[in-house]
């Protein structure tokens, strides 16, 4: 059904039959479904979905970088929470800090201001503005100096999510967690790492189809120069 309505609208869209036929391979159907989700069902996600999800991320391409001394191919690691109270101690630490600069942005952008305070007062308690909820927080750690290989990993995980049926949330608020020692602990960060992400994951509360129809109407199409 969802597949039949995006094809008759790619069809009606003026593209041609071998443009709509390639967009049909689902690793790009995956590419253009994935959108942010900042809201999910409280419905734990099986381990063994959560495993092959870090197994994409593990797959992606990488330049080589030095973890603890050692040569790795693959730089980062990551931890996943799911655990409700550690989920708590991280809103606690990375919510004061969201409230911190949203409030900078009142006089230099009052409209997105206004917006973000907008969304936070609607939102039922707890006010979770960072992590939305999301049964599975995941954090992806790596080397600072390796931003992009872990960057392609964070995109890997966020298209096998979408994939599988999963939403999923790269949320750089939620990595700012560095000030809890508890935390920093936890996630065994030194100093020369950082989170990448963190990543929320959980099935979608409102429908992926209205979330792709929504996201065309503000679709920019690529700037392409052929040489
Ligand atoms: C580096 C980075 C940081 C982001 N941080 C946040 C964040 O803190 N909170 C959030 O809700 N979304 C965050 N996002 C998601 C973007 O808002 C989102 O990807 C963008 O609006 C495009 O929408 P789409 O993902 O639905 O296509 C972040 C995305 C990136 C790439």
């Amino acid at each position: 059904m969802h597949k039949i309505r995006i094809r008759t609208l790619l069809l009606l869209s003026g593209l041609s039959l071998l443009t709509v036929k390639l967009m049909m391979n689902p690793v790009i159907e995956a590419m253009h479904k994935r959108r942010s989700v900042r809201s999910y069902e409280p419905k734990p996600i099986p381990r063994d979905v959560i495993n092959t999800i870090i197994e994409a991320g593990n797959q992606a391409p990488s330049t080589m970088g030095m973890v603890k001394g050692v040569l790795r191919f693959q730089p980062w690691r990551f931890v996943v929470v799911e655990d409700p109270e550690f989920k708590q101690k991280l809103l606690q630490t990375a919510l004061p800090i969201w409230k911190k600069m949203t409030e900078s942005m009142k006089e230099t952008d009052p409209e997105i201001y206004e917006k973000a305070m907008k969304l936070y007062e609607a939102m039922p308690e707890p006010k979770d503005m960072i992590y939305h909820g999301a049964p599975v927080i995941l954090f992806i750690i790596g080397p600072i100096s390796n931003a992009v290989s872990c960057a392609l990993a964070c995109e890997n995980i966020m298209l096998a999510a979408c994939a599988l049926g999963l939403g999923s949330c790269y949320t750089g608020f939620g990595a700012m967690v560095k000030g809890h020692a508890d935390i920093v602990q936890a996630l065994e960060l030194t100093d020369g790492e950082r989170i990448y992400g963190p990543i929320l994951l959980g099935y979608p509360k409102d429908a992926p189809e209205k979330r792709w129809m929504d996201q065309h109407k503000s679709y920019v199409k690529p700037t392409i120069k052929w040489i």
